[in-house]
């Protein structure tokens, strides 16, 4: 776009048109989507990893009692959690922590330190003791190569965790050492899941039709269960006739970015990788929407052209601050940005706007390859379990994905739901050390 070209309406039809993803874009993200997902799980090279999780969906009758530790991309959540292998599952005890900045870019063996003391924290907060030895089942919201349910390790950090020394390690080892060098190796890790399994397994212990789980946070993610036949790199003979595949999908190369994206990417830590999660999660939304904001300044259309200093800091505006936006309320105080017109207050809005909701159209788009690669005509109900604050409690951010589905899949869109399946992804690990214990007694 020429800089004659524009007064702030132009701009922004034109920033419509740059964020757009219309039906037509959809249907050819999805069969990029499939072909995908078939050299993920071919073993092919491919943007998607496809990982297989080593479990398969619960019946519901799994029974156990576990701690389970849940690292996400923000907090770090320590439950107790008891299933009555009735479909019911009881959370008695919860610790909840933002996870300090220097776990996230300390050393690998201090983050696990760190881990192990806050477990420490938590048996005597909750007055928990007694037992000879306890299972604990670990949610870890990072790609992992999985080799068994209990060993698992990094691909690479995601989000904004830099910890060293923890790529191309064993995180159940490095977690098991901790506890050790904690005096807690009373403790025993029996299961280690993605949060995305997590979420599935949480919801399908008492709902059969849940067969998706997605995480729509910090980061972002989808599982859903598989034929073990048609993944042609898994070769263990295992139990299960399906089971969970954590797709990282956050990692999908086949969106179109535009020039704020590549901006965006270009400077990230982890630049050419994690391209859908870099348009769509709310560790970005923020900082795409705050280089959209700086470039209206800079052209003249927004502030009179002021202010540009006040909004120049990397990932100073976050999600929330879209969100507040969203809500009708703003941001310019606490920015220090004065001088604020009426066009100006529905301009920014507008901006936010056009950015969140193409987060939310390429969720509905993922979504919809997911489930049509479950099940092409969609014949069946599918349940989509879902966690994540941007889902959450972002103001629209759900309807929008109900809509994108309909736009695409019309009255087939009914047989999709999508249930919020709150800390979802901790206590479906407590799920699947169950599947797993039970699954070894029937061998
Ligand atoms: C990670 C996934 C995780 C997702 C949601 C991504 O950055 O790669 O493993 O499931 O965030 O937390």
């Amino acid at each position: 776009m020429k800089n004659s070209d524009y007064g702030l309406d132009g701009f922004l039809s034109h920033l419509k048109g740059v964020f757009s993803i219309t039906v037509e874009d959809s249907r050819d993200i999805i069969k990029a989507f499939h072909q995908e997902m078939n050299l993920g799980l071919a073993g092919m090279n491919s943007s998607l990893k496809m990982i297989p999780s080593f479990v398969g969906p619960p019946k519901g009758t799994e029974k156990g009692r576990y701690i389970v530790v849940d690292l996400g991309g923000t907090n770090i959540r320590i439950m107790s959690v008891e299933l009555d292998g009735k479909g019911n599952i009881d959370v008695s005890a919860v610790s909840r922590l933002v996870i300090p900045n220097e776990m996230i870019c300390g050393t690998g063996e201090a983050l696990f330190d760190h881990i192990a003391e806050y477990i420490g924290h938590f048996f005597e907060k909750h007055h928990i003791g007694g037992q000879k030895t306890y299972d604990l089942a670990f949610t870890f919201s990072f790609p992992i190569e999985q080799h068994s349910l209990v060993s698992g390790i990094l691909i690479g950090w995601t989000k904004n965790f830099t910890a060293s020394g923890v790529v191309g390690k064993d995180v159940v080892a490095m977690l098991s050492e901790a506890l050790k060098r904690k005096n807690m190796g009373f403790i025993n890790v029996v299961a280690l899941a993605n949060d995305t399994v997590g979420t599935l397994m949480a919801r399908r212990y008492s709902d059969p039709s849940c067969d998706m789980g997605v995480i729509i946070g910090t980061g972002t993610n989808a599982c859903y269960p598989e034929k073990t036949s048609r993944i042609l790199k898994y070769t263990d003979p295992g139990t299960f006739e399906e089971i969970i595949i954590n797709m990282e999908w956050g990692g999908f190369a086949g969106l179109k970015m535009n020039i704020y994206d590549q901006a965006l990417d270009l400077a990230s830590g982890n630049p050419g990788m994690q391209h859908l999660e870099k348009m769509v999660s709310g560790m970005y939304l923020g900082e795409i929407a705050r280089r959209v904001i700086v470039d209206m300044i800079t052209r003249g259309v927004l502030f009179c052209g002021s202010n540009l200093s006040a909004l120049s800091g990397e990932y100073t505006l976050r999600t929330e601050h879209l969100s507040l936006v969203a809500q009708g309320s703003d941001f310019f105080e606490e920015f220090g940005i004065t001088d604020v017109s009426e066009t100006d207050r529905m301009a920014i809005s507008e901006a936010c706007r056009i950015v969140s909701t193409r987060s939310a159209r390429i969720v509905g788009v993922a979504i919809a390859a997911v489930v049509t690669w479950m099940d092409k005509s969609l014949e069946r109900n599918h349940t989509v379990a879902i966690d994540g604050a941007l889902f959450e409690k972002y103001p629209g951010y759900s309807d929008c994905v109900a809509d994108m589905l309909h736009e695409l899949l019309g009255e087939r869109a009914e047989r999709i739901r999508l249930e919020l399946v709150k800390d979802g992804s901790g206590i479906g690990s407590a799920v699947i050390g169950a599947v797993a214990a039970s699954s070894c007694r029937h061998r």
